[in-house]
């Protein structure tokens, strides 16, 4: 579709591991439309880090994308080669981490880093780029840029880190912006602020923005969207409202009803029992069938397909499924 930005199908992402090699995210289906905010939500462990890395070419080498599309703008991003993969990354998608103190160099200023960034893709002069890194401080909401160009990371706090960050990400108008946990590393006060600042940010500019997290909290705050994944599936999308207001899956059931809610002070929080499988040891059938209160001989038997559910969403459960019935006839 025209509104479509990035178009994921079929993805499947492999590590060589001593003992094998194993997928870590397969058939993943994403779409992420022009200027909207995609949530990626999902335990430990799902898969959510390795889809973004597979997106940004920038696995580790003992990983490697088996099969699948990502199409952005319409072109596959698989069939680039090295260069051109290079020229994308950075100029029209932009990638922000977890820890910003690990993703900035500690011995140059934040001001130069960011001119580094821009004169990477941008072949302006010096002068220019400073001015250009100084509107982006700007646009971040620090208060003194020139003060801040000439700070090194270790004098700024996490909050003002990722600030610098993420403004180093729009230093070339990318069109998608991939955030993987940006504010986990940061206490709840300055987390808000920079979710402010990111939907803010989109608000002005337009931009798409991926955000990872598995945070409820932070997609019900951010999203127009939601992916719920788990084991390295999407197990439902839709709506973020309408995924909130009616779950229909029962994995993104459990992880709403894990949410701590302050008007229940004293009620004892709900978990999900067990944990997310390792990517050696991937159940057959339903990956969530092990953990799920619902799961019949079927789950346990034959992996479901994506089917359309309810309000538009499109969920990844048996129960869901018209086709149920034939398969346990059969
Ligand atoms: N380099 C690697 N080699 C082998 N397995 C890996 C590697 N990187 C990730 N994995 C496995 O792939 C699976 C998905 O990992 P991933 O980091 O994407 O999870 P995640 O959803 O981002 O979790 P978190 O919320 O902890 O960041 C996990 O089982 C993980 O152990
Ligand atoms: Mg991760």
């Amino acid at each position: 579709m025209e509104q479509d930005l990035l178009v994921i199908k079929d993805l499947c992402t492999q590590f060589k591991t001593d003992r094998g090699v194993f997928p870590a995210v397969s058939g993943l289906d994403i779409t992420i439309r022009k200027g909207e905010i995609l949530c990626i939500v999902g335990e430990s462990g799902s898969g959510k880090t390795v889809a973004s890395l597979s997106l940004m070419q920038l696995l580790p080498s003992s990983g490697s994308i088996a099969s699948g599309q990502i199409r952005f703008e319409g072109t596959d991003l698989l069939k680039l080669k090295k260069k051109e993969i290079g020229q994308i990354r950075g100029k029209s998608i932009a990638m922000i981490f977890q820890d910003p103190m690990v993703a900035l160099d500690p011995v140059f200023t934040c001001g130069s880093q960011i001119v580094e960034a821009i004169r990477i893709h941008d072949k302006r002069s010096y002068a220019a780029a400073r001015e250009r890194t100084l509107e982006l401080l700007k646009l971040v909401g620090i208060a003194h840029p020139e003060r801040v160009f000439d700070a090194y990371p270790h004098e700024l706090s996490g909050g003002m880190c990722q600030r610098i960050m993420i403004a180093m990400a729009l230093s070339c108008n990318p069109k998608l912006l991939i955030a993987d946990e940006p504010t986990t590393a940061l206490d709840v006060t300055v987390q808000a602020q920079i979710l402010e600042l990111l939907k803010r940010i989109r608000d002005e500019l337009g931009m798409s923005i991926m955000l990872i997290t598995h945070d409820l909290g932070v997609v019900a705050e951010m999203a127009d969207r939601v992916a719920v994944m788990y084991a390295g599936k999407i197990m439902e999308v839709g709506d973020a409202r309408t995924v909130f207001k009616q779950p229909q899956h029962p994995y993104t059931q459990g992880l709403l009803k894990s949410i701590p809610h302050l008007d229940r002070e004293g009620e004892r929080l709900y978990s999900i029992s067990g944990s997310v499988p390792s990517i050696s040891a991937m159940p057959e059938g339903c990956r969530f069938a092990p953990r799920c209160p619902h799961a019949a001989e079927l789950c346990r038997r034959r992996e479901p397909q994506m089917i359309a559910g309810d309000g538009g969403c499109f969920v990844r459960c048996w129960m869901l499924d018209q086709a149920w019935e034939e398969e346990e006839a059969g």
